[in-house]
């Protein structure tokens, strides 16, 4: 066999064991076919579902940074949303889009006002995906929504779907360790995602053909203002779902390795996103792991990027309650 189709069949077993091995959490979530986009008739819903999960997928070749038509490059780096919203976001634990259909709008930090989920897949352009927001009445913006609604139809309004988001992240009481993080990187992580943790492309450079295995840092990766660039996000992530095919409940790495790992790949270069000063705007909601300025609680960039977390969040909420103090007449 070529190594490609090595690589292939590897994968190819690696989904065979997923499928298997996630067969409860689909049931949780709804059955593997109820997410058949292919079982929906050939209408305009169905063909905009279609269109949506073919863009969840294959993000890159629709508008990533090397489609031919330069008005369609939206993301600036060649993911695909499934990168990290694995299974085309019906992975339970792996940010699901199972349910969001029916909880947004929603209360959100980040902007300090109920958000729609239209701005929120914009967050995901702007941050996961290094790019710019897609126009509301793009058809790529319709997809998207539609594609989620079709994942959310079995799901009340406001309903809570097991699954949802990334389980907490117990983070351990000190500062990560980059150095223990490389050698779990170089023995877990670096024979799919490389040593430079640049990934494998699927094809040439240009090609709008995206990733086998998506970069983890460097200019093709999520910028610095991505939810996964903050480490407890990033440790829950990886903890839960790396490396590939981990399930939630049969992690292959403690959470040591996992906190190290994702402060090891976060302490690497990635694209810089312009006025993040701009977020979590009621700083009092500001999470103690964003990786950027400003900090008003007077502790150190570095320990808001690698901890210890436990005196932030002791120190965030004194801070909250004189701040909510201060603001209420
Ligand atoms: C690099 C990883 C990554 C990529 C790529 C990514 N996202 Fe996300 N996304 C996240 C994380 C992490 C969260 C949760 C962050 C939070 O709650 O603040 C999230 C949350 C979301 C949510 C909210 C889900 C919920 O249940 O509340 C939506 C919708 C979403 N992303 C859409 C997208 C879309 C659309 C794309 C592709 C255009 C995309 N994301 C690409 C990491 C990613
Ligand atoms: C067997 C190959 C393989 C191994 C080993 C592996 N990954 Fe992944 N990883 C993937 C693939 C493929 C994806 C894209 C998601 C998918 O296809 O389900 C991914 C996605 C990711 C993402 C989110 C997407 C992005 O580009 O940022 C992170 C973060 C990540 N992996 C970190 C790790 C870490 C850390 C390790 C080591 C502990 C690891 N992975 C081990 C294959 C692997």
């Amino acid at each position: 066999m070529t190594a490609p189709l090595i690589f292939l069949a590897l994968l190819a077993a690696a989904g065979g064991l997923h499928a298997q091995t996630s067969a409860p959490a689909a049931a949780a979530m709804g059955s593997a076919e109820a997410y058949d986009v292919s079982r929906l008739p050939d209408d305009p819903y169905g063909r905009l579902v279609r269109y949506g999960k073919e863009l969840t997928d294959r993000t890159f070749a629709y508008i990533g940074p090397e489609v031919k038509n330069e008005k369609m490059r939206f993301s600036g780096n060649n993911l695909a949303c499934a990168s990290c919203h694995e299974a085309s976001a019906t992975k339970k634990f792996a940010i699901p889009w199972v349910g969001a259909h029916a909880t947004f709008p929603q209360y959100r930090a980040r902007e300090d006002e109920v958000s729609t989920l239209q701005e929120r897949v914009n967050g995901c352009m702007e941050r996961s995906m290094a790019g710019k927001a897609l126009p509301l009445d793009s058809r790529e913006m319709k997809a998207f929504i539609t594609y989620m609604h079709f994942l959310s139809k079995d799901v009340p309004v406001g309903g809570k779907v097991e699954g949802q988001g990334l389980p907490p992240f117990k983070a351990p009481d000190r500062r990560a360790d980059t150095v223990a993080g490389s050698t779990v990187y170089q023995e877990k992580c670096a024979s799919c995602h490389g040593a430079e943790g640049a990934g494998v492309r699927a094809g040439a450079p240009g090609s709008a053909t995206g990733y086998t295995f998506p970069p983890l840092w460097g200019k093709d990766s999520f910028n610095n203002g991505a939810g996964m660039s903050r480490l407890l996000f990033a440790s829950s992530f990886i903890k839960t779902n790396m490396p590939l095919g981990t399930q939630h409940g049969q992690p292959q790495l403690s959470d040591d390795q996992a906190y190290d790992v994702a402060a090891f790949v976060l302490s690497k270069p990635r694209p810089v996103k312009a006025h993040t000063e701009r977020d979590f705007p009621a700083r009092w909601n500001k999470p103690v792991d964003a990786p950027f300025p400003p900090y008003v609680d007077g502790a150190p960039a570095d320990q808001h990027q690698f901890g210890p977390f436990g005196p932030l969040q002791e120190n965030m909420k004194s801070l909250k309650a004189s701040l909510t103090k201060a603001t209420v007449k």
